[in-house]
């Protein structure tokens, strides 16, 4: 291999990759050589790091921050407030003022252990998916109330005033979540909430959504002034849950599968003003995700390097151009 997606990208924006700690075991060379730019797949998050006698477990996301200030590389913080992957007992017998103080606290001790770090995921998942609701039913929103997406942001930044935060979603490019997105991220910015940027999770498949949904999507985002991540990419081989019976892997949809991360990586070069960094989700076809979810037992495919760490067809197009 020559070229590296960091070097090719480098006019651009950031090539980043979201990995366990686990897979610096089998793909530190890997990783080293082709991203500038780490997330901890889930050693940052709160369930990772809090204990319930007040303790802190660190030495997952320790390894992966050393990992990645030896390569240079810059790291995003994922994530703050999420309704996943966060004690329930961090909501039991609490008012609004203590969690408020929980949360601060929390952002306080990450911050004293790795630094300020530039960007971080504030609030992920706050939407809702059906149709006829706005915001998700979370435990964040049941104790802080309807606001608690501004409160928790203000908090945090007044912890870090020097990193850039994010709200960070899936299906961040089907018509109608994408306009829910935006109606809560212009409501965060008329009031002044110290929000810097809107993360784009990209979970996406060969069937949808489309890449003028995507490039429409992009252009929305942007227009509200907000930096862009591409936070979580992945291109699904299956339609959702459906598809079993098709033989995986094959020629075929590893074709279509090349076309589309062409086209989106040709809209993201496009808007590479706007964007600060794109990140893969998983670093090898074999790690992802994907295996397994949403249906158990399935292969997928999603990512631009295969089992054995060699580039893919997919990897290929997004370095042609
Ligand atoms: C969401 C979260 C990530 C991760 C993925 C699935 O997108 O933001 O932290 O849990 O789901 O792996």
């Amino acid at each position: 291999m020559t070229e590296t997606l960091k070097e090719k990208y480098a006019p651009y924006f950031k090539v980043g990759s979201a990995f366990m700690v686990c897979d610096l075991e089998t793909r530190k060379e890997l990783i080293a050589a082709q991203f500038n730019s780490v997330t901890c797949a889930n050693e940052m998050k709160v369930s990772s790091l809090m204990r319930q006698d007040g303790s802190y477990h660190f030495e997952p996301a320790d390894q992966i921050v050393a990992f990645a200030r030896e390569n240079d590389m810059a790291i995003h913080g994922h994530n703050f407030v999420w309704h996943n992957q966060t004690p329930r007992w961090l909501f039991e017998n609490v008012t609004p003022e203590e969690l408020l103080e929980k949360l601060r606290a929390h952002v306080q001790k990450v911050k004293e252990h790795f630094g300020e770090l530039a960007t971080f995921d504030a609030v992920n998942e706050a939407i809702e998916d059906k149709s006829e609701e706005y915001l998700r039913d979370t435990p964040w929103k049941r104790v802080l109330g309807d606001n608690y997406i501004s409160q928790v942001f203000r908090v945090i930044k007044e912890v870090c005033p020097n990193t850039e935060l994010y709200y960070n979603d899936y299906n961040d490019s089907f018509p109608e979540k994408r306009a829910k997105i935006i109606r809560m991220l212009k409501e965060l910015l008329a009031e002044g909430v110290p929000i810097s940027g809107m993360g784009l999770q990209a979970h996406y498949n060969l069937y949808m959504p489309s890449l003028d949904d995507i490039k429409r999507s992009i252009e929305e985002y942007a227009t509200l002034g907000l930096k862009l991540r591409i936070s979580e990419l992945d291109v699904s081989m299956y339609d959702f849950d459906k598809g079993d019976e098709i033989k995986m892997p094959n020629p075929e949809f590893t074709k279509r599968q090349a076309d589309f991360y062409g086209g989106l990586f040709k809209i993201y070069r496009e808007y590479a003003a706007h964007i600060d960094a794109v990140t893969f989700w998983g670093v090898t076809d074999k790690d992802s995700w994907l295996n397994g979810f949403p249906v158990p037992g399935r292969r997928n495919y999603p990512l631009l390097f295969d089992d054995n760490g060699q580039p893919k067809e997919a990897f290929y197009r997004v370095m042609d151009f």
